[in-house]
C-alpha cells in the first residue's frame, strides 16, 4: 500500500469519530457558557423540552415493541442518554447498556443515569457475549455510516441477541419526502465545499430486507416517520428485525 492510500486510509478510519469532534465543537462554540445544552445541539436536539420529549417518543416505541422490566437492552450510539433519561423517568427496571464513540458523551450519561452502564467502543461490533441481549435498539446512528458499516453491526447485533430477540433502528430513506431535506442540505454543501463535514446516509428498505435475510432475522416490519398509529411520530423510518427463536 502507498503512502497516499495510507494516509486516505487514516483519515477515514473512525470517520464518524472525527465527524462527531466536529459537530460537538461547533455546538459549543454557539453555548459557550452551557455545555450540556452544546452536547444535546450535538446529538441533534433543538432544545431541553425537545430532548425530554424525542426521548420519551423513543421509549413508547420501545414500549410498543415489546420493552418490560427486567430486559437486557443495548442502546448502540447511546449520546448522552436521551433514551436513558427517558427509560429512567418511564420507571423502566432492567440490565441497561449504551455504546457510543466519544468519551465526553458516555460521561455525561454515566453522570445522568447511575445503575445504567456506558462504554465507550469504536469497532464495529457489539460489546457483549454472543445470545445474551433482549433488545438492541439505535436511533441516527446508521444515519452516519457507510451501508457496509450498517451490514457489520447488523451481523453482529445478530450474534449479540437472544433467540427471539429484537433489534430496533431509525434511518433515512428516499421514499419519505420529509427526508429529501437532508439530502438538499449536503447537496448545498458539496456544491459550495465540495464536502460535506458530516455523513448523513440514506438506506432502503429492501436493502434492510436483503441484508435481513443474508444475516438471518425474520423479514422486517417498517414504520414510516409520519405514522402515529402507536407512538408519537419518529420523523426517521423505523425498521424491526427479529432473531427467529429455534421452532
Ligand atoms: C444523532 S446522535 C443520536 C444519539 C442517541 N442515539 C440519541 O437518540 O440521543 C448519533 C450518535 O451516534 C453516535 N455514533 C456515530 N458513529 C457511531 C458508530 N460507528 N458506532 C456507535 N455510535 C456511533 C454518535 O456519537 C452520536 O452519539
Amino acid at each position: 500500500m502507498g503512502w497516499i492510500e495510507k494516509a486516505l486510509m487514516r483519515a477515514n478510519r473512525w470517520h464518524f469519530v472525527h465527524s462527531y469532534r466536529t459537530i460537538i465543537a461547533r455546538e459549543k462554540r454557539k453555548h459557550p457558557q452551557d455545555r450540556e445544552r452544546a452536547l444535546m445541539g450535538a446529538i441533534g436536539a433543538a432544545s431541553r423540552a425537545d430532548f425530554a420529549a424525542q426521548g420519551d417518543a423513543q421509549v413508547a416505541v420501545l414500549r410498543h415493541h415489546g420493552l418490560s422490566d427486567g430486559m437486557a437492552v443495548y442502546d448502540l450510539g447511546c449520546g448522552i442518554g436521551r433514551t436513558a433519561q427517558a427509560l429512567l423517568r418511564d420507571g423502566w427496571r432492567g440490565r441497561y447498556t449504551g455504546a457510543d464513540i466519544l468519551p465526553e458523551l458516555v460521561d455525561h450519561l454515566r453522570a445522568q443515569c447511575p445503575g445504567f452502564t456506558a462504554i465507550v467502543q469504536r469497532k464495529l461490533a457489539i460489546a457483549a457475549p454472543d445470545a445474551t441481549l433482549d433488545m438492541v435498539f439505535h436511533w441516527s446512528v446508521f444515519t452516519h455510516l457507510y451501508p457496509e458499516e450498517c451490514f457489520l453491526y447488523l451481523q453482529d447485533i445478530h450474534r449479540a441477541l437472544k433467540p427471539g430477540g429484537r433489534l430496533i433502528f431509525s434511518f433515512l430513506e428516499f421514499e419519505d419526502p420529509a427526508h429529501h431535506t437532508v439530502f438538499q442540505t449536503r447537496t448545498a454543501n458539496f456544491a459550495v465545499n465540495g464536502w460535506s463535514s458530516v455523513l448523513d446516509s440514506f438506506l432502503h428498505r429492501d436493502w434492510i430486507t436483503l441484508w435481513a435475510r443474508q444475516i438471518g432475522f425474520a423479514p422486517p416490519r417498517f414504520t414510516s416517520g409520519s405514522d402515529t398509529a402507536d407512538h408519537p411520530a419518529f420523523w426517521q423510518s423505523l425498521a424491526v428485525l427479529d432473531k427467529p427463536a429455534p421452532a
